[in-house]
């Protein structure tokens, strides 16, 4: 594929779709909805507003991060406070299916909603790529930006119209139209973070205690593995507890899961061998996070499992 021509005509496309209107997107600090921004930020300039929902669910020091690296850009991203509608959603919720629902749900009948209606924008860009419209379709998860192709008429149901510049390409594909477009090195080649966020490595109920242990686990796994070159590494908190012995106290404690994998386009994944001295010092760092005792290696490869837990 020729890249240059698949952003200029991404570019006309948005123009002319969006005329003399505005437009909102949505930035998550992920390639996806990154380069979605520099695509639209390049159609639109003053015309489009870039949001960056905080919900609760992100990793250490996120919206700082994502603001400072569209700054030197010359974007300019809001940060929108909705942790308390994110966290209320998922109370209770222990289904993944609904956990994914809620989250769904806050951010485009809510967040969104409300966004678009104070921008006047009647257009919403979206990073979905092919791999999540073909996933999500086939039944195989309902990736959490998948709304057109499930048959909702987002105008409809929320009064905005979902536009996704993205959905032909594949994940590697979004990597080289990023790098064409001149999305820095450090977001080309982040690792995939999923738009669930932390919500999608929390088996069992989301509470801000479980996300802050997951959290913790997350920045571990990513600086300790970030060396590796591995496509995807992530830290899962089970739902589970497991008998185990702290300061000579028997302890019951929670379980961290460790994933490493390498694949493509995230459709397969085999698993990383990761030398065991890695995995020890893992092992020591996460089992240092309070209330967690255990420290697994997931080697299962996709399929069976997919890459996320729920
Ligand atoms: P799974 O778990 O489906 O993950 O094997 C495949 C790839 O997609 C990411 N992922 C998501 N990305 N919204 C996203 O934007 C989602 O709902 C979602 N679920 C999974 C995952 O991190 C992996 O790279």
């Amino acid at each position: 594929m020729n890249y240059q021509e698949f952003i200029q005509a991404q570019v006309q496309e948005l123009k002319s779709q969006v005329g003399s209107g505005h437009a909102l997107n949505a930035v998550s600090g992920g390639v996806d909805s990154s380069v979605v921004t520099l695509l639209a930020h390049r159609a639109l300039g003053a015309q489009l507003k870039t949001i960056f929902v905080e919900n609760a669910l992100m990793r250490e020091g996120e919206p700082q991060k994502l603001v400072a690296v569209f700054a030197r850009l010359g974007i300019p991203v809001e940060v929108v406070d909705a942790r308390a509608s994110f966290l209320g959603a998922l109370k209770g919720l222990t289904d993944p299916e609904q956990k994914r629902q809620a989250i769904t749900d806050t951010f485009y009948k809510q967040v969104f909603v409300s966004e678009a209606r104070k921008w006047q924008a009647k257009f919403l860009f979206h990073g979905t790529i092919l791999t999540d419209i073909e996933e999500t379709v086939a039944g195989i998860k309902r990736q959490h930006n998948i709304l057109t192709q499930l048959g909702i008429d987002t105008e409809e149901a929320y009064g905005y119209q979902v536009v996704e510049p993205l959905k032909t390409l594949r994940k590697d594909g979004v990597r080289e139209v990023g790098k064409v477009l001149g999305l820095p090195d450090e977001v080309v080649h982040r690792i995939p973070f999923p738009g669930p966020a932390l919500a999608a490595r929390i088996v069992g109920e989301v509470t801000e205690a479980r996300l802050a242990t997951v959290r913790a686990a997350t920045a571990i796994v990513e600086e300790e593995l970030k060396g590796t070159g591995a496509f995807q590494f992530l830290a899962v908190l089970l739902n589970d507890y497991a008998t185990g012995i702290r300061n000579n106290k028997r302890e019951f404690g929670q379980i961290i899961v460790v994933r490493c994998i390498d694949s493509v386009d995230a459709r397969e994944a085999t698993v990383r061998e990761l030398p065991w001295e890695m995995l020890h010092r893992l092992t020591r760092r996460i089992t240092a996070i309070p209330g967690v005792n255990r420290c697994l290696y997931d080697l299962t490869p996709k399929p069976p499992a997919t890459v996320e837990y729920i």
